[in-house]
């Protein structure tokens, strides 16, 4: 058996390269050269194409699923569901996650790849029972990140707990691509050997390693790997799929991919690649790799952030300082993985420490809900002294944080019925709450749309 192939253009490859910005028309002009091609699956949908769609394209994101999936006949259809905050920043309650999962799995989606971001698997429970309740293929992805507690026994024992749970497979997710060949090695053997699962690794190309990373996780038995289109590869993005495909032809691992199909969608897609080059979309700085995330352990979503605000507020010179303050955070707070939501509140955190001259003296209110444990439980203790600064005496939450929220479907489906036709339309209310109601408004009484600014920095980090 070949390795498996999940093409990723369509989700990661244009998250991490130009901005979610891939309109529903680019994805339809090369979709059924796609489907042709003999993928495991496509990741199509997640948070940030979602959020995009509504806010930038003015698309419907459940059209486009809907579109996506008439024309992929042969291929299954991934998404990714950021556990009990679904497609958001926050928790929500069971009923939203469970009536999300089923309307996702209704409009098309085959497999769920779900995560948590510090890998609290209370957070995942109800995503997971309700795929596999609505007949869904669940993955469960682990955010992959470095530090003394996140060693290898550490993500066997996690691997175990979700076999248990139920997962049809099993997601290293370097969102960071700072996974080393060796220790991707080391991972899935041992991933291998202590679990029955499909095991699938996601890296990105951002500091240099990630197809020398892949290869040696071929080596030790990874069963599926997660590629790009080449137009959409490279760089913050996925390895190449064409390269993969020639790399491994006539090996044991030979992923037996439609070379002509590759090359045609490939064609359409170099297009679409030269006109976000000639716009400015794409910034080639995007296409090299920078391998000093390797010794800052950020990922390269966070750098560009980190930068560009740091440029706002004329403090270029602080990048270096900022960048060491990031570890110490992390430190403080438990070592949480730098995965949205946690990258962009560590990240935040970091600038506050260095430029107020003082350490924890402004705090973001999110930093205080994840100290009151409404994130869930981080992976090692937070430093008890910083806590005690932050919040005082404050009791903290040690029960999933889902459970205080009471079912909120039928109250949002209320509150919005004047603006709603669907089902999914509360759903897409729910996540994104002004930009919904913004975006539906135009869509069923064709108001003119409003344009609005967002901070980047408490956008989407690269996942
Ligand atoms: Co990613």
């Amino acid at each position: 058996m070949g390795v498996k192939i999940v093409d990723t253009a369509l989700r990661d490859g244009h998250q991490s390269l130009v901005a979610t910005r891939m309109t529903t028309e680019e994805i339809l002009s090369c979709i059924d050269e796609l489907d042709n091609v003999g993928y495991h699956a496509l990741e199509v949908w997640g948070g940030a194409t979602f959020d995009a769609c509504i806010r930038f394209l003015n698309e419907d994101p459940w059209d486009r699923l809907r579109l996506i999936r008439s024309h992929c006949k042969k291929t299954k259809l991934q998404m990714l569901f950021r556990g009990q905050n679904i497609l958001g920043y926050k928790h929500y309650a069971d009923d939203v996650v469970e009536k999300f999962v089923e309307k996702s799995l209704e409009n098309g989606i085959d497999i769920i790849r779900v995560f948590d971001a510090l890998n609290d698997i209370r957070n995942l429970a109800c995503a997971v029972t309700s795929t596999k309740k609505y007949g869904g293929h669940c993955q469960i992805a682990l955010s992959y990140t470095t530090s003394p507690v996140h060693t290898v026994d550490y993500y066997v024992a996690l691997a175990k707990e979700v076999e248990a749970m139920g997962a049809d497979s099993l997601c290293i997710k370097d969102m960071a691509g700072v996974l080393l060949p060796e220790d991707a090695y080391e991972l899935v053997s041992r991933l291998k050997a202590a679990t029955s699962l499909p095991i699938e690794l996601h890296g990105h190309c951002t500091g240099g390693i990630c197809e020398m990373t892949y290869r040696r996780a071929i080596e030790a038995g990874v069963d599926i790997i997660d590629t790009a289109l080449s137009p959409l590869s490279g760089g913050t993005s996925q390895p190449s799929t064409e390269a993969f495909q020639y790399a491994l032809e006539g090996t044991a691992y030979d992923p037996k991919l439609n070379v002509a199909a590759l090359e045609r969608a490939t064609a359409i897609m170099t297009k679409v690649k030269d006109r976000y080059l000639q716009s400015g979309l794409l910034n080639p700085k995007a296409l090299t790799s920078n391998p000093s995330i390797l010794k800052y352990q950020v990922p390269g979503g966070m750098l560009s952030n980190l930068m560009s605000q740091l440029k706002e507020q004329g403090a270029m010179d602080r990048y270096e300082e900022v960048l060491r303050e990031i570890p110490r955070v992390r430190k403080d707070l438990g070592y949480p993985p730098l995965v949205t939501p946690l990258s962009q509140m560590v990240g935040t955190q970091a600038v506050l420490n260095v430029m107020t001259q003082e350490r924890y003296k402004m705090v973001p209110k999110e930093i205080t809900e994840y100290l009151h444990g409404y994130y869930g439980k981080s992976p090692a203790e937070v430093d008890p002294v910083i806590r005690h600064q932050i919040i005082g005496d404050d009791s903290v939450i040690t029960h999933r944080p889902a459970d205080d929220i009471p079912p909120q479907f039928e109250a949002l489906k209320e509150k919005y019925k004047d603006l709603i036709q669907s089902d999914e339309d509360v759903l897409t209310c729910a996540l994104f709450e002004q930009v919904a109601v913004k975006f539906l408004q135009n869509k069923y009484k064709k108001e003119p749309v409003e344009v609005i600014n967002i901070n980047l920095w408490v956008g989407e980090a690269h996942v």
